[in-house]
């Protein structure tokens, strides 16, 4: 299918505001992503007409909602290429799925048991971790990175000995935009009985993910990194260890019966969803998917494989700039750094032209610190954005950097 663009970007209402004066160009998609027209209408249109609460109600309206809600969940399920949608939890986002797993995982845990990350994590697979190790006694270790922000694969099968008990590491980095092999992190921890906790936070948006085919055990994601509305996210867990977990949180919905005395919870997957649901967030989850396949998915992340090599070559041309992040397998994140110029000034100015991009340590500081910088700046894709804006952020970065280094 031929992609239009100029009819995507049409979806999109919030790509047409204008950013002091200048058309908005939005290149900050790692930290978040717009929505289409279809998200934000068929979420206006259930709080207009079929707000009530799911799972509870005799009335029709609770029934419809019940019924949007749970098909939400399956066709987040095949998108991912779940077996059952019961292996899909909805949670606030990636940050809580991870949490969710670190909490109730721990319990079946024992002191000195060690877990591998990797120095390419985000705060939100690395505190969590820490957390628990603090409480109870663990040990962890992360895997090294090479100069180009590729994952080192021999050092990680290195780090296993017979005391640890799990590996928890991102999909893509949201600094390098490195792709890590799931495949082979997933095959060698199971060479050792381990399971695999992915945070697919920069993936899913960007990737054809199948966790059967990654064979991951968990596989954590958000709504917002997926066109979808933010404060609703996914855990996808493998049955049989979904059965194994304690509960995380307690409340109405998640038990089967409660005395004073005891409680017995309820079958997956509401054994760990505590209270009411994000039941419009999760249609208006499907509905981003939909948008996304309807599309055609495969077009769309080839087409933003193609905007990131365009404006990697732009970039690269420009003196003293350095790009983070060289991995051949690559989705579309530009972090750099350029000499003379600091990222925040360079965001700042960049954003009175009307160019939205991130600065800082993005959530990454033991990446950061890794990488011998105090931040990058950050430009980030997605399949709304076009070669024509990448001409004009090249063209007003130069001028930014005229005014920068004076
Ligand atoms: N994790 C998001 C980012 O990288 C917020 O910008």
């Amino acid at each position: 299918m031929k992609l239009d663009i100029d009819k995507i970007r049409n979806d999109f209402p919030i790509l047409k505001q204008k950013i002091f004066g200048n058309p908005l160009i939005y290149f900050d998609n790692a930290a978040t992503t717009q929505k289409p027209n279809e998200v934000i209408d068929i979420m206006s249109r259930l709080y207009r007409t079929q707000n009530a609460n799911i799972h509870r109600g005799v009335h029709l309206m609770s029934q419809q909602a019940t019924e949007a809600h749970e098909e939400a969940r399956r066709v987040i399920a095949h998108f991912i290429g779940a077996t059952s949608s019961d292996e899909v939890l909805f949670t606030r986002g990636t940050t809580e799925s991870i949490n969710l797993v670190a909490s109730t995982l721990s319990q079946l845990m024992k002191r000195g048991d060690e877990i591998i990350i990797s120095t390419m994590e985000h705060h939100s697979n690395i505190v969590p971790w820490q957390m628990v190790a603090e409480r109870y006694g663990f040990v962890i270790k992360a895997i090294p990175i090479d100069n180009e922000g590729n994952m080192l694969y021999d050092e990680y099968e290195k780090l296993f000995t017979e005391r640890t008990s799990l590996v928890s590491v991102t999909h893509v980095s949201n600094v390098l935009g490195t792709i890590n092999d799931v495949k082979k992190i997933t095959a060698i921890a199971h060479s050792h009985g381990v399971p695999v906790v992915i945070d697919g936070a920069q993936a899913v948006a960007h990737l054809r993910v199948d966790v059967h085919d990654l064979n991951v055990d968990f596989y954590a994601f958000s709504g917002h990194k997926l066109y979808a509305p933010t404060g609703i996210g996914v855990l996808y867990g493998k049955r049989e260890w979904l059965n194994k977990l304690p509960p995380y949180q307690g409340g109405g919905e998640m038990i089967e019966k409660v005395t004073l005395e005891k409680t017995t919870y309820n079958t997956l997957p509401y054994k760990f969803e505590a209270g009411t649901p994000d039941f419009i967030g999760s249609v208006g989850f499907a509905q981003a998917i939909k948008y996304l396949n309807t599309n055609d998915f495969d077009a769309l992340i080839e087409y933003e494989d193609s905007l990131l090599r365009y404006a990697t070559e732009k970039m690269t041309q420009i003196d003293g700039l350095h790009i983070h992040g060289t991995a051949e397998k690559k989705s579309g994140v530009i972090s750099f750094n350029i000499d003379g110029v600091h990222h925040f000034d360079l965001g700042t100015l960049l954003d009175k032209t009307g160019i939205a991009i991130r600065t800082g340590h993005h959530c990454a500081q033991p990446l950061v610190e890794r990488l011998g910088v105090t931040g990058t700046a950050r430009v980030s894709f997605a399949f709304y954005n076009t070669f024509e804006e990448i001409d004009i952020f090249m063209e007003k970065l130069k001028r930014c950097l005229t005014i920068l280094k004076g």
